[in-house]
């Protein structure tokens, strides 16, 4: 029934309000209008009710099952039961009382473990990103980022007294490289070393899960600034547990530990609690405690947060979790060869229903990240999901413009240590059927003109193909 209720749920979200308030206060008529712009697309966004084990999870970042397996939990009720006498709140931001011995040592811990030289916590990964870009950055520096960053990133860039920001192609070392000559050749100040270049990457892109050619990235700038005051901030938000030895992230599996000058790891994802990890050296840190105004004025994260972080990160320091790391290869690994085997798969990509880019050179790649996008045709992304979660009971989203770029909308799967064998082979079942059914409708040889689960869907709703 969750697929039916959420699916009714959601059409109804869609109906437009602002027409129904006429007689109403002004003020929510307004917005609600702003709202319905959102809904004319059925894009707006909507608080999910959350489901249960009669649907497969290929949505939630609890990709270690650190969460559902109650593994952090336990750890975190014996850890506070450890410390019975613990202050719980903060009581005061990390410049006033807020900078209490247990986050000092949990951040001392955690620094360790990554091979750095200071660690900061914050109370989300999206504020540790914000914050951190925020406060690097001084009048007359430049951002130079990769188009596919995080939001969190961006609204850094916003709140940061940096003015000037440029793009580089995603993922694309010669794109990133035309950028910082231009800027070496323009600004003498860049070019003298007076002024800096923040270079914002991620290890693990969010919507492709594809990876940052990190190491030809730090070699560029260093030949094209060798002055050092080209620098890098990497979000590795989604490597966190999942690559690099005992889920230390790229960076650590990269060994690049002295070039990048801040390293964001989240413990909401795989490490299964909340909160941001900014790891850096003792001068960013400096200028995150002067300048970073999410930390100066709010209050410090409190004891509860910072134990449940600490135990999550205690699950990769003790080796516990590099089973689940390998179990998660394997689980996509047997995607990609079962979905190779498909006997629909290549005339579906073929006639552009489906592209699976991650599976372009997958037999030579090492290693692979849980992230999988089905891209597909406008609106067909929408098609897919209610097939996938209606017909075949998974949970997995659509996304398409502005969350992805135009013309990439996808179905994007994250695949865990819990989902078995036998439920990736109903997964590429379920897309290739659907796929099946485009491909029947595209070329005539269906009497319908829309397939099976979303007429459902339209059904649901009152609304008839
Ligand atoms: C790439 C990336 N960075 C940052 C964040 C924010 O992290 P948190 O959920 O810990 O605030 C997310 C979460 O969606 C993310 O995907």
């Amino acid at each position: 029934m969750y697929a039916e209720t959420v699916l009714k749920e959601w059409m109804e979200a869609q109906v437009p309000r602002a027409p129904q308030m006429k007689d109403g206060p002004a003020f929510f008529r307004n917005l609600e209008q702003s709202l319905d712009v959102h809904r004319a697309t059925h894009s707006l966004l909507l608080a999910k009710p959350r489901w249960d084990d009669s649907i497969v999870d290929l949505t939630t970042s609890d990709a270690l099952s650190l969460n559902r397996d109650g593994i952090v939990r336990d750890a975190l009720l014996k850890e506070l039961q450890a410390h019975g006498d613990f202050i719980l709140s903060a009581s005061g931001s990390r410049v006033q009382y807020g900078n209490y011995e247990y986050l000092i040592q949990t951040e001392k811990e955690i620094a360790e473990f990554h091979g750095a030289e200071t660690a900061y916590i914050a109370h989300s990964g999206f504020m540790a990103n914000a914050s951190a870009v925020a406060a690097i950055g001084t009048p007359g520096d430049v951002f130079v980022y990769d188009e596919l960053v995080h939001t969190s990133s961006h609204d850094g860039m916003k709140l940061s007294q940096v003015a000037e920001q440029i793009k580089f192609k995603h993922n694309d070392v010669e794109s990133l490289r035309d950028v910082l000559t231009n800027l070496r050749d323009t600004n003498p100040k860049l070019k003298a070393g007076t002024k800096n270049i923040i270079i914002l990457v991620e290890s693990i892109y969010s919507m492709d899960g594809d990876v940052c050619p990190l190491k030809e990235c730090v070699a560029v700038a260093k030949e094209i600034f060798p002055l050092g005051n080209a620098q890098f901030v990497i979000d590795e938000a989604h490597s966190t547990g999942l690559i690099g030895p005992q889920g230390r992230g790229l960076v650590n599996m990269l060994g690049l530990e002295k070039e990048i000058a801040v390293r964001i790891h989240m413990c909401s994802k795989a490490l299964a609690s909340t909160g941001g990890v900014i790891l850096c050296n003792k001068h960013i840190r400096n200028a995150l405690i002067q300048n970073a105004r999410f930390f100066v004025y709010s209050g410090s994260p409190s004891f509860a947060m910072v134990a449940s972080m600490r135990v999550g990160y205690q699950q990769l320091m003790s080796g516990a979790t590099m089973e689940r790391q390998e179990q998660v290869q394997k689980v996509v690994k047997h995607f990609y060869k079962t979905m190779q085997e498909h006997p629909v798969y290549e005339e579906a990509v073929e006639e552009g229903i489906i592209s699976i880019p991650p599976m372009e050179d997958w037999e030579s790649r090492k290693w692979h990240t849980h992230i999988v996008p089905i891209r597909t045709r406008n609106h067909y992304e929408k098609y897919l999901f209610y097939h996938v979660l209606l017909i075949a009971k998974m949970n997995a989203y659509a996304w398409s413009f502005p969350i992805v770029p135009k013309g990439q909308s996808r179905l994007r799967i994250v695949f865990h240590n819990h989902n078995t064998f036998k439920q990736v082979e109903d997964l590429v079942n379920a897309i290739c059927d659907w796929a099946q059914e485009m491909l029947d409708i595209e070329s005539g040889t269906s009497d319908n003109t829309l397939p099976e689960a979303t007429r459902q869907v339209y059904a649901l709703q009152g609304v008839t193909s």
